[in-house]
């Protein structure tokens, strides 16, 4: 997850490849539920790793269900109906609504002696609408706290069906799914009846309930969105194996990449097109725009159709929150398009429609708005456009409002035909239903390699060229690559092969780096399955390092792994030659100094409280050798790239000398 305060978005050219996206968590509990209540095993394949399911999955153990974990692939041996643990068992909800609403209901019909509480913004969810309806069913629920919230004890029912069970319908549809879900439990003898009280909120949810029970034997028969008939005798089922949908909202931004990249078109895996979640309409949408689909079981594969985009006018009260994604396709389009029936979104996160209007706006184009409607215009795509477009691209800072589908869909803005960037301010936003996102967007994206900036930062040893550069990466959200680590882990395996660090073994060394297998993987470096971070990090390795990278076959072989780090969205390079041989054209490079005496003081603390002893003397000597091995040598010495940056932190400290180089890079940016 970028957790930085903004993540600057290189240009794009194209997108190929494949996404897995992350399951959908109101399918996810629903199906772990219904698997505990059936008889037999179920195989439930790309469950969503969340606080919810965690609470779900704890909760059905407790009551003696096979819970078996593999990843992301759990097996359930559920209770076929029959409790095997149903004395004092106290259940632990967190937060977890879609775990607290469908467990008491399904436990009230079953009964026992449970408690059921969770933290304390959970103990001020309302759950009075549930209970009232369980109520009448004979269920015996008492409030261990305020009347109308957890927590609850549950006991012994008395179950009465014979009359239509009422349910409130406008506060959550999760007490409708909760009984749906629990009362073919009790349906052995006779139909149940659930009627709504009220008008019926959020019915995409409900369907997704119906839409599971059929999955899993249960047929419930629906009139209109008012009443809802559990079938006589009905039992649960088991599907054998069930695949958790990917979340549908977040197929669009993939969806509309692949309508909008030129490349070999994405496959997005998870989420098909006969998806039960209702925002998957929203293919349909971007097909209309040009986009072409095709959709299997599981998956979907987008190709750039038309370009540039049609213009669409459209009602998208059935696809809502998907429908934003739309508004920035419409940037690419021919001509205008306008989204209709769009009320809702005044009243989400943020006001939806002032955002995107005001961020549609600061990257140039024209926008019009009404109460529940939207018109953007397109911006040139390199092909003549509708005569109503108006202005160009402009490199835009995107406000993102606390919003995390106004972060994820103006990402998009990045294919743009002027090349500019796109800054995303507060990127962890996504975090709410995405927390990967831009890690997806990068993994099929692509970008022209000299719009891929990197940020290089040279000098002498022990001048703190790595803390600061692994810092403003981090900053940044940018990788980060440390090249003496490369020629230290180069030494410690040429060594370990029996080699000399002379010129005589050049040639064999050359061939040990040109294939090293290094990885890195935070603080730790792994040679092959070897952890060499502590033993490349001695005095002695970084003078066997300063040996090899005099040779310079060494040096040659080295060049494409350090240019395989420059990836999106952007690399923090540090060494000795990185802007002046590894890196000419990136546009900042800082050569970091200070005098010797202080880096030979700075390496004597980092000793001393490694519990090293050395003493200071002998350490300015060494630096200043290795100093002078590295500027005297022929091939690429130590020196300042001429249009580098001197930066001597001497007196500075790291925070200070993270905002000078951060200051530096933001005025070049066009934000
Ligand atoms: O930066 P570090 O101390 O880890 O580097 C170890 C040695 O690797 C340096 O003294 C230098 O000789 C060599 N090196 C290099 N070119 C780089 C990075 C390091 O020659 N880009």
């Amino acid at each position: 997850m970028f957790s930085t305060a903004f993540l600057d978005i290189p240009p794009l050219q194209g997108a190929s490849g494949t996404v897995t996206l992350p399951g959908s968590k109101s399918i996810s509990n629903r199906v772990l539920l219904l698997s505990a209540l059936c008889q037999g095993t179920t195989v439930v394949h790309d469950l969503l790793a969340s606080d919810d399911t965690r609470v779900m999955l704890a909760a059905l153990r407790q009551l003696g269900c096979g819970v078996d974990a593999q990843g992301t692939t759990v097996t359930i041996t559920g209770l076929g109906g029959q409790l095997k643990h149903h004395d004092a068992i106290e259940f632990f909800m967190g937060n977890a609504g879609t775990a607290m609403r469908p467990l008491t209901a399904a436990l009230a019909v079953l009964g026992g002696d449970f408690t059921l509480k969770g933290v304390p913004r959970m103990h001020e969810r309302p759950i009075g609408d549930l209970v009232d309806a369980l109520r009448l069913l004979g269920c015996k629920i008492d409030y261990l706290g305020n009347d109308g919230f957890p927590p609850l004890h549950i006991g012994q029912p008395t179950l009465k069906v014979d009359a239509p069970i009422q349910v409130r319908g406008d506060v959550s549809s999760q007490f409708l799914t909760a009984l749906l879900m629990a009362l073919p439990l009790a349906a052995q003898k006779q139909d149940i009846v659930i009627d709504v009280v009220g008008e019926l909120i959020s019915k995409p949810y409900i369907d997704i309930t119906l839409n599971l029970l059929a999955r899993y034997g249960i047929a419930v028969k629906r009139d209109g969105w008012q009443r809802f008939t559990i079938p006589q005798g009905c039992s649960y089922q088991s599907p054998g194996t069930i695949h958790v949908e990917a979340d549908a909202s977040s197929a669009s931004y993939f969806i509309a990449l692949g309508a909008i990249a030129e490349g070999d078109g994405i496959r997005i895996q998870g989420v098909g097109a006969a998806s039960i979640q209702g925002d998957i309409r929203f293919m349909d949408a971007a097909a209309q725009m040009g986009a072409i689909i095709s959709s299997g079981n599981n998956w979907l594969d987008i190709q750039r159709g038309a370009w540039p985009l049609k213009g669409i006018t459209l009602d998208c009260n059935h696809i809502p929150d998907a429908a934003m994604t739309l508004a920035v396709m419409a940037l690419y389009a021919d001509g205008p398009s306008t989204l209709r029936n769009i009320a809702s979104w005044r009243v989400k996160e943020t006001d939806r429609i002032v955002a995107m209007a005001t961020e549609c706006r600061k990257l140039g184009a024209t926008v019009e708005e009404g109460p529940d409607w939207i018109t953007v215009h397109p911006l040139p795509n390199g092909q003549p456009i509708h005569a109503s477009a108006q202005g160009q691209w402009k490199a835009a800072s995107i406000h993102t409002y606390d919003d995390h589908r106004v972060a994820m869909c103006f990402s998009l803005a990045a294919f743009n035909a002027d090349q500019l960037p796109v800054r995303i301010e507060d990127p962890k936003c996504v975090a709410k239903t995405f927390p990967d996102y831009f890690e997806a967007l990068f993994s099929v994206a692509h970008a022209n390699t000299q719009d891929i900036p990197v940020i290089c930062i040279d000098g002498p040893t022990a001048s703190g060229k790595g803390t600061l550069a692994s810092r403003v990466a981090q900053a940044l959200g940018y990788h980060y690559l440390d090249s003496g680590a490369l020629y230290r882990v180069t030494a410690y395996a040429a060594l370990k092969a029996g080699l000399s660090l002379e010129a005589s073994d050049e040639g064999l060394i050359a061939d040990l780096a040109r294939t090293l297998p290094v990885r890195f993987e935070g603080d730790t470096v792994w040679l092959g399955r070897e952890d060499v971070s502590e033993a490349i990090r001695t005095e002695q390795a970084g003078m066997n390092a300063s040996k090899v990278s005099v040779l310079p076959g060494v040096r040659t072989a080295l060049v494409a792994l350090q240019h395989s780090f420059q990836r999106l969205p952007g690399l923090l390079a540090d060494g000795r030659d990185m802007g002046t041989v590894i890196f000419p054209d990136a546009p900042l490079k800082v050569f970091l100094t200070a005098s010797a005496a202080k880096r030979a003081e700075r390496r004597h603390k980092q000793l001393i409280s490694k519990g090293i002893s050395t003493t200071l003397d002998s350490l300015r000597a060494d630096l200043e050798a290795r100093d002078a091995r590295d500027s005297s040598r022929s091939v690429a010495p130590l020196k300042a790239a001429q249009d580098a940056y001197q930066l001597d932190n001497s007196s500075l400290s790291v925070e200070a000398s993270i905002d000078q180089v951060l200051a530096w890079w933001q005025a070049k940016q066009p934000f």
